[in-house]
């Protein structure tokens, strides 16, 4: 089976949603092992309880090094490829990576990013999305390259600006539909139903439907 990697910064509830999808539908693939760069994640002990092993590399860690930046992520890739990892999915991983370090996992790692890519890299995409006026909003899986949430989209959900919407209430609107995406993403990866091809996602002939609509 596929082994994934999944890495977090906080509440992981995209990483519980692939976890639960990836049990439940019994896919060919299992969650090997939840690294996050803060100790007080909660994902973390989420992961730990149900018996998915659990680590954690905590950026403040490497503060005194010459170069902490490079210092973390040579821990941290030493952490996740302790695992093996045919895939590393990023789920509300709060730290830019370095292109040495995403080169590492060329092709082979993913992000959700809580936005319709290519607008609004970056922070605070709902209160942006609100403040620009947009109708929709909603959020991208896309493969991770060394430029921040530019990498080539797999899949993409979208979800209506309601009146009346702040960035909380936008951005739980957002979530569930991650939590539907997300996993179908990676499930339509391990059945080898998307892959890269000269730095754009091909989707097997029909396989992409389920991957917008929702
Ligand atoms: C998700 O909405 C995800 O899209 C976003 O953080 C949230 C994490 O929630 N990711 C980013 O902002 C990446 N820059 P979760 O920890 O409950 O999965």
């Amino acid at each position: 089976p596929a082994r994934l990697v999944v890495l977090i910064s906080g509440r992981g509830s995209n990483m519980q949603a692939l976890a639960e999808c990836c049990e439940r539908e019994a896919w060919p693939a299992h969650v090997a092992a939840v690294i996050s760069n803060r100790p007080q994640a909660a994902g973390l002990a989420w992961a730990a309880q149900r018996g998915i092993a659990t680590g954690c590399v905590d950026h403040t860690a490497f503060a005194a090094q010459s170069d902490p930046r490079a210092a973390f992520e040579a821990a941290l890739r030493e952490a996740i490829d302790a695992h093996a990892p045919d895939l590393v999915v990023l789920a509300g991983f709060m730290r830019i990576l370095g292109a040495d370090f995403v080169q590492h996992y060329a092709g082979r790692m993913l992000n959700i990013h809580p936005s319709l890519l290519p607008a609004f890299t970056g922070l605070h995409t709902h209160r942006r999305a609100i403040e620009a006026g947009c109708r929709l909003a909603g959020s991208t899986v896309h493969i991770v390259t060394p430029e921040l949430d530019h990498g080539p989209i797999v899949a993409q959900a979208a979800v209506p600006v309601l009146p009346g919407d702040d960035e909380d209430r936008l951005a739980a609107r957002v979530l569930r539909a991650e939590h539907v995406i997300y996993p179908r993403a990676v499930r339509a990866w391990v059945d080898g139903a998307w892959w890269l091809d000269g730095g754009r996602v091909r989707h097997a002939p029909g396989a992409a439907d389920d991957l917008w609509h929702f």
